[in-house]
Parts: structure tokens; sequence; C-alpha cells
């Protein structure tokens, strides 16, 4: 008999990814994946510990699946991902609907955890792994048109704030050859766009092959591949790289790359290895290279001892930067870390204040900056239907903007040059141009 499972993903895409391989891995062992809850077999949630807000997401859902385990009481539920490798046991001994918990490098032992729970036997693995990379397991994508390939795992970085070193272990990345071949078939199967995944993507190193040259191998499969990538740390960002992106007309021209806070002594007491000015530099240093190049970043509110001048030293930093977007955040402190034992210095309403200005400053940055792309002409790759309309369709711009356009005949897949026509802080809205028009523009 076929056992379903059912799993739910959540946190950061490298979780997408491990959900994409461990869906690899148990179909090689004859285990049918069901994306109905009702009649699954087993319930897995692979989770995300990164603030204290995701995980109180996941112990929500966990108490619905309980539920269902009292009207099925053979049902079977595990936790993969981040928050298994952080609370270990403790997820077992708390939480008895829990029959299984596995770390994000042990998921090759899935199979027998399941089997064994099938029996009624309770299993957790949670061992950190310094060498595993997945590199031989084909991840279980649905057909698409842009793909996510994890290229390395973990991280060495340890700011002071983050929980990441501890759930994914040390950074090891894959071999330059696996994820060359990866994207060959990938592309042969149909996939217009790869974004090549990592904690810190840019520290990928394979016998003295970088991500650089990563990039460039990933770029000259096929010229009409859109490449990206994401997340870089700005220390990692080498004049190399730079230049990559700009000599590659397939690289796409978008960097993500956080800078967490505008102050040094928050930027040091954070460990981020650099500095205001390095930082500022490095966008100078960028944007004189790739003219076009679109960034955005990620920010922390309220780090321990976080002062009004430090908060006012990010906001200046957002105005004259002027990212493209960014993800914003409340300082979550988190066991284990650093930060930890800093304390929670910065009470919570001080904390909301200060993110709602970096939340609206930044709203009104990325309306001007979107503003400023009404009559430009793009190239975008459709993905589908909009959510909003069927009327509509929903692309995306090499600089990773979102364009609505007027449905036609198109297939996902198709690029379409369209001028833009309008905007809002998020979205593009366009129209389709003739070749000749965009000549004339
Ligand atoms: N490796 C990436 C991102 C890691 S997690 C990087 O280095 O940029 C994504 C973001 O979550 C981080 O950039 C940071 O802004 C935020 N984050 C991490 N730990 C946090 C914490 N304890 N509280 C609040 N935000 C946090
Ligand atoms: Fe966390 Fe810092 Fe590593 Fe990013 S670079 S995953 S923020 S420790
Ligand atoms: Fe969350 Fe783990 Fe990603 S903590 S952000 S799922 S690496």
């Amino acid at each position: 008999m076929h056992r379903s499972i059912y799993i739910e993903t959540y946190g950061c895409q490298m979780n997408f990814a491990d959900t994409e391989i461990v869906n690899g891995i148990l179909r090689e062992q004859g285990y049918e994946l069901s994306d109905d809850l009702d009649t699954a077999d087993a319930i897995f949630m692979n989770t995300c510990a990164i603030r204290d807000n995701a995980e109180q997401r996941i112990y929500g859902r966990l108490s619905n699946f309980e539920h269902l385990k009292k009207s099925n009481p053979h049902l079977v539920i595990g936790i993969l991902g981040c928050m298994a490798e952080r609370l270990r046991t403790d997820l077992l001994e708390k939480n008895a609907s829990v029959d299984i918990v596995c770390g994000p490098d042990e998921y090759r032992k899935l199979p027998a955890l399941i089997d064994a729970a099938f029996e009624g036997e309770k299993g957790i693995r949670t061992q950190l792994s310094r060498v595993e990379t997945y590199d031989d397991i084909v991840p279980l994508r649905t057909e698409g048109i842009s793909a996510w390939v994890a290229v390395m795992r973990g991280c060495d970085k340890f700011c002071t704030f983050c929980v990441v070193p501890f759930t994914r272990g040390r950074e090891r990345s894959r071999s330059l050859d696996g994820v060359v071949g990866e994207v060959r078939d990938l592309v042969a199967r149909g996939f217009r766009e790869v974004t090549l995944l990592g904690q810190n993507v840019n520290s990928y190193l394979d016998e003295g092959r970088d991500f650089a040259d990563l990039l460039v191998a990933v770029a000259a499969i096929d010229p009409a591949l859109r490449v990206r990538f994401t997340t870089s740390h700005p220390q990692d960002m080498s004049d190399r790289l730079i230049a990559a992106i700009a000599q590659h007309e397939n690289i796409c021209n978008y960097i993500h790359l956080p800078f967490q806070s505008g102050s040094d002594p928050v930027l040091e007491a954070m460990n981020r290895t650099y500095t205001r000015e390095h930082y500022l530099s490095l966008v100078r240093k960028i944007r004189a290279s790739i003219p076009h190049i679109a960034l955005s970043t990620d920010i922390i509110a309220g780090f321990p001892g976080e002062t009004e001048e430090d908060h006012q030293l990010t906001l200046s930093l957002l105005e004259e930067v002027r990212f493209d977007g960014a993800y914003m955040f409340k300082y979550s402190p988190r066991e284990k870390t650093r930060a930890w034992k800093m304390g929670d210095t910065v009470p919570d309403d001080v904390k909301g204040r200060r993110l709602e200005e970096i939340i609206d400053l930044q709203r009104r940055i990325s309306y001007d900056i979107n503003r400023e792309q009404v009559g430009r002409v793009e190239t975008i790759l459709l993905e589908g239907p909009s959510k909003r309309s069927d009327q509509e369709w929903m692309g995306r711009t090499g600089t990773n903007k979102t364009v609505i356009v007027p449905r036609s005949d198109y297939q996902a897949g198709d690029t379409v040059q369209v001028r833009i026509t309008s905007a809002t802080s998020a979205t593009l809205f366009a129209t389709p141009v003739e070749t000749a028009q965009v000549e004339a523009a």
C-alpha cells in the first residue's frame, strides 16, 4: 500500500527548496505525495525558527493537526526544518501529537523515520553535517517557469541576532558541475528562470571556483535563461561578482543586499563585519558598474541597545541608498545567539514605532522609484494570470518588479516588451508594445 504524505512549507526559499529535496527523496522511496490534508497518512511541516512569531504560527497550525489526529489516531505528524533543529527533543516531549522530528541535514533518514512512525515508534534525527549538500538528489519540482536551486547550505557568519548558524550548521557548497547539470536539465524541461540560493550565496566555493565563476557558468548554459541569486552578504560582494553581473545580459540586474542597521555601533554589536561607510561605498561601486541595478535589503528595528540616534541613522541610510524594496522586522531574541545575552532592551512599543517609521519611509521611496518607471519600456517574463483578476497577466522585470498587463493569448514563460503606464509602491502596470514602437522609444 502506498502511504500518502502531505507537506506544508514555512520560512525562506531555502526551506521551499528543501521541501523539493524531501519530495525527491520520498518519491524515490515510493511514497505518494499528496496535496490533500484530510486524506494524507502523514502530515509534515517544514518549519522556520528565525523569529518568535514564525514559531508561534507553527504551533497554531500544529493544534489544527492535533484535531485531525483525534479522529484518525494513525495519522503521523512530523516537524522538519529549522524549528526541528532548534528545539529537538523538546518538540517531542512537549507536543504529544508529534511523531517525527527531523533537522535540515537529515532528510535522507526520513523514509526510515516514517516507516517506524507507521509502526507506532516516534523518532528524532537532528545531527548537523559539515558535508551534506544533497548534490545527488533530484529535487521534485512541479513544472513551471521559475525554479529555485540551492547551491550552498548553512552559514558561518554568526550575526549575533541570528539562529540560522545553529539551525543549519556550517557553510558548505555543492559542486559546480552538479549545479550546472541540474540547471541544464531544468532548461531542457522548459524552465525559463533559475534563482541560485544560499544563506550567503556569494560565499559559494567549490575547489577554488567562487560564486562569480558559478554564476557565469550557469548564465552560459542558455542566453535565454534568466539567472537570479539570493541572499548576498555585503562582505562577499566581490568586484569579480559585480563584473559578472554587469557583463552578462541574462544575469538579472537585481541584488538583495541586507544592511540590517545604518549605525556603526549597532552593526558592530550585530557582528555584521562592515560599517555604514563600507556599505555605502559598496552600493556606489555596484551602481557605477551596473547603472540599472535594483537593490533590496533587510532591516531589523530595535536590536538590543539601539538608541533613537541609531534608528535615525537607519532611516537616513534608507534615504541615501533609495532601495527598490525592503523586508523589515522587529528584533526577536533567539536563544543560543550572542545577542540573547544582551537582553531585549528596546521596549516593544518603541520597536513597533521604529518599525512603522522604517516601513512608511520605504513605502514612499518604493513608490517614488516605481513612478519613475512610468513611460519606460521593459522586457517581462510572464508567470501566469494575475491573482487579482483573470482579465490580467502577471510578469516580472529583470529588476524583479511585478508587472500587470491586460490579458492576451499569452503562455506562461513568454517574454513580452511592455511600456509601464502606472505604478503603486508594490506593482507596475503596463501595456504591450510593438517592436517598431520600441525602436522609436
Ligand atoms: N542570510 C541572509 C538572511 C537570513 S534571515 C542574510 O544574511 O542576510 C532573513 C532576515 O531575517 C535577516 O536578514 C534579518 O533581517 C532577519 N532576522 C534574522 N534574525 C532575526 C531576529 N532574531 N529578529 C529579527 N529579525 C531577524
Ligand atoms: Fe543569519 Fe547573518 Fe548568516 Fe544571514 S549572514 S543567515 S543573518 S548569521
Ligand atoms: Fe527560517 Fe530556517 Fe530559513 S530559520 S528563514 S527557514 S534558514
